[in-house]
């Protein structure tokens, strides 16, 4: 496992979007596994950019997302669809015909699960995964608990889930209730892994994470059964690794 220390937000998403970037650059018609969230959105940017300079292209690539509400369709400004369209999508020559987020619209849960799954067979699996991590350490929407052997899966969203996203929502009711989420067993068979991770609300989530047991309590613990992790975060994310003398 890689830990690269960046000073702040600005770095962490220049330095994360950097390693994207030579993915994209060595190999044209690679597939990201990509993720929502508020920590991606500056590298997202950042790659926006290095396509406008003319350092990128995606015209070949395709993208996985890790994960999507169930009942929501692609127009809702809520869905994690319009989320890739509106950050990333809509401002580079990806073809939107090559990018993959579940299908919410689905609602027959075993169904858009068995069909995702194929989809990521048949793109040949993904090169790099993007991950935010959660601040109890979930993946995707793979919250504590959760078993490691899983590939895509629907999760009833927790309590506590439902009312933070509820300030997205004219009420608390239009909160969807689940989601689509890749399992921990499809995240693992990505080629690279590429963690991101900003504030000091993550810091025990990426101490506990890369440091302490490996245990389906802390989901992202797993990663560090994975060969090819390199994780980026900002002085604060990395506060509690340092004070324990492990950085
Ligand atoms: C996003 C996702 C989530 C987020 C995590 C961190 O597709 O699956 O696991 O990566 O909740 O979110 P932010 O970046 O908003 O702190």
């Amino acid at each position: 496992m890689r830990i690269i220390k960046a000073k702040d937000y600005d770095d962490m998403s220049r330095k994360a979007a950097n390693i994207m970037a030579s993915v994209i650059t060595l190999d044209p018609s690679c597939t990201l596994g990509l993720a929502t969230g508020s920590t991606p959105i500056g590298l997202y940017k950042n790659l926006i950019a290095a396509y406008e300079n003319g350092n990128l292209d995606f015209s070949k690539v395709h993208s996985i997302n890790l994960d999507e509400y169930k009942g929501l369709s692609g127009d809702n400004d809520q869905s994690y669809r319009y989320f890739m369209n509106a950050n990333l999508f809509d401002h580079v020559n990806i073809d939107k015909n090559k990018t993959y987020v579940p299908n919410g619209l689905e609602e027959d849960s075993d169904k858009a699960c068995a069909d995702y799954n194929e989809i990521i067979r048949s793109v040949g699996g993904i090169d790099i995964q993007l991950l935010g991590i959660g601040g109890n350490g979930h993946i995707g929407f793979n919250e504590p608990g959760e078993a490691f052997e899983k590939e895509t899966h629907c999760v009833d969203l927790t309590e506590s889930t439902i009312k933070a996203n509820a300030r997205f929502f004219e009420s608390m009711y239009e909160v969807p209730k689940q989601a689509y989420t890749m399992g921990i067993k499809n995240i693992m068979a990505a080629k690279k892994i590429l963690l991101v991770a900003t504030g000091s609300a993550k810091a025990d989530a990426l101490y506990k994470s890369l440091y302490g047991p490996i245990t389906p309590n802390v989901p992202a613990s797993i990663l560090q059964l994975h060969q090819d992790v390199t994780v980026v975060a900002d002085e604060d994310a990395l506060s509690l690794i340092k004070e324990k003398g492990l950085l």
